[in-house]
């Protein structure tokens, strides 16, 4: 690919080869993907257990072929690599979905009656609206330190004023989908242990880009997309204690989720575990191929790449700075840890045409519009506004996001493109 070197910018850091085989990714000759934190790219790890099972292809748990039991095995060696890989206690429950958002509406509809759920209004849509009423949405905090200080305090009011028997759920993403921002997990879960309170991970954006380690940060209960972290769609997972899980009604009722069905209407027990909540036949491919990735991943080493990523998205975010008319999205301060994503505007811009224009002209994929947080990303359009200077924001923003397969070229392609929009 030739590079096509970005005018009057400053200096831009390196950044090293991008990883081989078996995390490299597959993707177009020619096409720019800049939209990891919609949906990544496929690791060769992934396509390559895909293939390795097709001939094998035949019913999970269901069959006593040699076929189907192999297939039953490697659904169940899946589901033991994705629990090992996010760090399941041995009494958790490691539970396929399709996605995140299946995973966190699944958690939902597990909650003990008169639970009450503490999310922060910068979350992305599908850990907000799952929640039951009389739900408690905190503000978007200024900062990490913010977050957790907003947490005890909207606890210990909790804690006074309802009763202390009823659970809490604290609901909180590790990384913004629109700035890719950290938050504090580990400190939250402290704050919601010591008022009696569970917390559930939103790892969706978090576990393409870090280790995410369910016993070190304390977390009872993890959610997180197989097509965000280089498998195919169809797959997620949820994570977690298992008691409200065996004690609530299936989230798919039908088979594979009893133990017994007798002749009359009701007259049915449930199965308890994974299988209470995994009615119907599974994705025994998208399962598989989320393990090989796991699996690849454990074996990389992950210092290395999220440098790599650091130096990527230094080299994206300096030479956003640089580009007079761009202005990036932040909830936080401008040097707080964040992962490979990146949401900005530009000035006198419909953020829809530009991405279309980047799409036509220059073959790059990239994100536009409210990224499915609404609350937040109107907030911080709002708040850029001010922070520039400038009335000529457009409603909408556009975010560039980075991962395993992305190079400095890439990155360079879209930093020019943009900077002919002056
Ligand atoms: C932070 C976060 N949580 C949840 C989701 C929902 O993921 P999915 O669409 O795979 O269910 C997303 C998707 O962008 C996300 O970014």
């Amino acid at each position: 690919m030739s590079v096509t070197l970005v005018p009057s910018l400053p200096a831009l850091p390196t950044v090293a080869p991008a990883p081989s085989a078996p995390l490299d990714v597959l993707g177009v000759p020619g096409e720019i993907n800049l939209d990891y934190a919609a949906t990544a790219p496929c690791a060769r790890a992934a396509a390559d257990a895909v293939t390795e099972l097709l001939p094998w292809y035949a019913s999970v748990h269901r069959g006593a072929g040699a076929l189907s039991r192999r297939c039953t095995l490697a659904y169940e060696r899946a589901r033991q690599t994705v629990g090992d890989f996010f760090g399941a206690r041995a009494d958790d429950h490691v539970i396929f979905t399709r996605n995140t958002t299946d995973a966190l509406n699944l958690l939902a509809r597990a909650l003990p009656a008169g639970t009450t759920v503490v999310t922060f209004a910068g979350e992305h849509h599908a850990n907000l609206l799952p929640w039951p009423r009389g739900s408690v949405r905190l503000p978007v905090p200024a900062d990490p330190a913010g977050a957790v200080r907003a947490l005890a305090a909207a606890l210990t009011e909790l804690r006074r004023d309802s009763n202390p028997a009823l659970p809490v759920l604290v609901a909180v993403t590790g990384a913004s989908n629109v700035t890719g921002e950290l938050w504090p997990v580990a400190e939250l879960a402290r704050v919601a242990h010591r008022h009696g309170a569970r917390i559930v991970l939103d790892a969706a954006q978090l576990a393409p880009h870090a280790p995410v380690d369910l016993d070190t940060l304390d977390v009872d209960y993890l959610a997180v997309s197989g097509h965000k972290l280089y498998a195919p769609f169809g797959t997620g997972v949820l994570i977690g204690r298992a008691d409200w899980l065996d004690a609530a009604a299936p989230y798919l009722a039908g088979g594979g989720a009893t133990s017994h069905v007798g002749p009359a209407t009701h007259d049915v027990t449930w199965a308890y575990g994974p299988a209470r909540h995994e009615g119907g036949t599974p994705n025994l491919l998208g399962a598989v191929a989320l393990a090989a990735v796991c699996a690849a991943l454990t074996d990389a080493d992950r210092v290395a790449l999220a440098a790599r990523e650091q130096a990527l998205l230094a080299r994206l975010r300096t030479g956003l700075a640089a580009l007079p008319h761009v202005v990036e999205l932040r909830t936080f301060g401008p040097d707080a840890p964040r992962v490979g994503i990146v949401s900005f505007v530009v000035a006198g811009w419909d953020s829809a045409a530009v991405a279309a224009r980047l799409a036509t002209e220059h073959r790059i994929g990239v994100r536009d519009g409210l990224f499915c947080a609404h609350p937040l990303a109107r907030r911080l359009l709002g708040e850029a506004a001010g922070r520039a200077g400038r009335r000529d924001l457009p409603p909408t923003a556009l975010r560039a996001s980075i991962g395993l397969g992305s190079t400095a070229a890439q990155v360079d392609r879209l930093l020019a493109a943009l900077a002919e929009l002056s």
